[in-house]
């Protein structure tokens, strides 16, 4: 089927009255309309699958099928279906133009008809339906550059998500490797120290003491924030240990209990899987220490065959209003991405005063790689 593109417009004109196409013909010529004519119904059904016209002149009362009859044919096919329909008949009756309109005309001409009105129906209806089409293009070409913009954005978020978590490890390294060895270098520096000095003033004594305490909690600050960074267990041991152990911290850290279960003792998942779970863990956690004034947090990892399902629950104050405005905070957002990326589905419930319920589906296949 092809688009008729004569410059004014394509009519297809329906009549089985030979004499009143051919006036029609010659009016519609006349002003710049090409005309293809139809003798029935049957015909002008055929000649729409070869010639998509602009606008249908549709005689009513014809041999075989009745215009209605072809109208209900026309919108009943999504091809055809957009086409403007006008009725020309000699029944003048408003059960008549009532009935044509039911059958999805736009417009209705009477017979004898004025050549005038005629062509300002037809101008009037051509004009609209070429303005919808160019409209219907434009919005598909519109949604195509969105759809194209959005894929790259998602192709941006995915390798800024890789380079972030790549980027993390390696401050975790430098951070372990140099200011860990610094710090346990002036360690075994100030016991060398102490040992020289003997017995010397107890107030140097006290500050050296002081000294070796403040190096003690540097170390373990900077084993957290690496730990932070980059579970160090998630590259040695696997999602199963980083969990856990991460559970056990949060809940000493912060005072808020958190049973962890895991269906499986090993889940057998890649790099960007565990890394991906791990991280929407400790985000949801991390919210849960912040916001939720919960006792209790819950995370559970269930195998179901082709997808796990990562819950995270808590029993704290929920989140304001049902909803927040994710463009505002990131984490939420950050974590749809994460989902989004990996090609599955997330769901928050939550209501004031009933806690957070997150559920996190994710394909063990699908998705691209953060
Ligand atoms: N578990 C929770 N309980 C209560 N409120 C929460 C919880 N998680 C998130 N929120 C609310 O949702 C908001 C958005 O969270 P998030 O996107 O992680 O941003 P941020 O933590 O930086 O504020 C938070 O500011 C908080 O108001
Ligand atoms: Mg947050």
């Amino acid at each position: 089927m092809t688009s008729a593109s004569a410059s004014r417009g394509a009519i297809l004109v329906v009549d089985d009255n030979i004499d009143n196409l051919n006036l029609l013909r010659v009016v519609l010529e006349r002003a710049g309309y090409k005309v293809l004519p139809a003798l029935s119904g049957e015909m002008a059904l055929k000649a729409v699958t070869v010639t998509l016209p602009d606008l249908i002149l549709l005689d009513v009362r014809m041999p075989g099928m009745d215009g209605y009859r072809v109208c209900d044919q026309l919108k009943a096919d999504p091809r055809t279906r957009d086409i403007p329909v006008v009725f020309i008949s000699a029944n003048h009756e408003l059960p008549d133009r009532i009935a044509a309109f039911d059958a999805g005309g736009v417009d209705y001409v009477t017979k004898p008809f004025c050549e005038e009105e005629v062509l300002v129906r037809v101008r009037a209806h051509v004009r609209l339906t070429r303005d919808r089409r160019q409209l219907e293009d434009m919005v598909s070409v519109r949604t195509a550059e969105l759809a194209a913009s959005e894929s790259q954005l998602r192709e941006l978020s995915i390798f800024l998500q890789k380079v972030r978590e790549e980027d993390r490890a390696h401050f975790a390294r430098e951070l372990h490797d140099e200011l860990g060895q610094n710090l346990t270098a002036m360690r075994i520096d100030l016991n060398a120290l102490a040992l020289a000095l003997g017995d010397a003033d107890a107030s140097v004594r006290c500050k050296l003491n002081t000294i070796d305490q403040m190096i003690n909690s540097t170390v373990d600050a900077t084993r957290r924030i690496c730990e932070d960074l980059r579970p160090g267990m998630l590259d040695d041991l696997g999602l199963e240990a980083a969990l856990s152990s991460y559970a056990k911290r949060f809940a000493s850290q912060f005072g808020v209990e958190c049973d962890l279960s895991m269906d499986r003792e090993d889940y057998g998942l890649d790099e960007r899987l565990s890394t991906a779970i791990f991280r929407i863990v400790q985000e949801s956690l991390t919210n849960i220490a912040r916001h939720a004034h919960a006792s209790h947090a819950m995370v559970s990892l269930e195998d179901r065959d082709d997808e796990l399902l990562l819950t995270i629950a808590d029993d704290g104050c929920g989140l304001v209003g049902g909803a927040t405005d994710e463009r505002k905070h990131f984490g939420i957002l950050g974590m749809r991405e994460r989902v989004n990326m990996l090609g599955g589905r997330i769901s928050i419930d939550s209501a004031p005063g009933r806690g957070t319920h997150i559920e996190v589906y994710i394909p063990r296949t699908r998705g691209a790689c953060p």
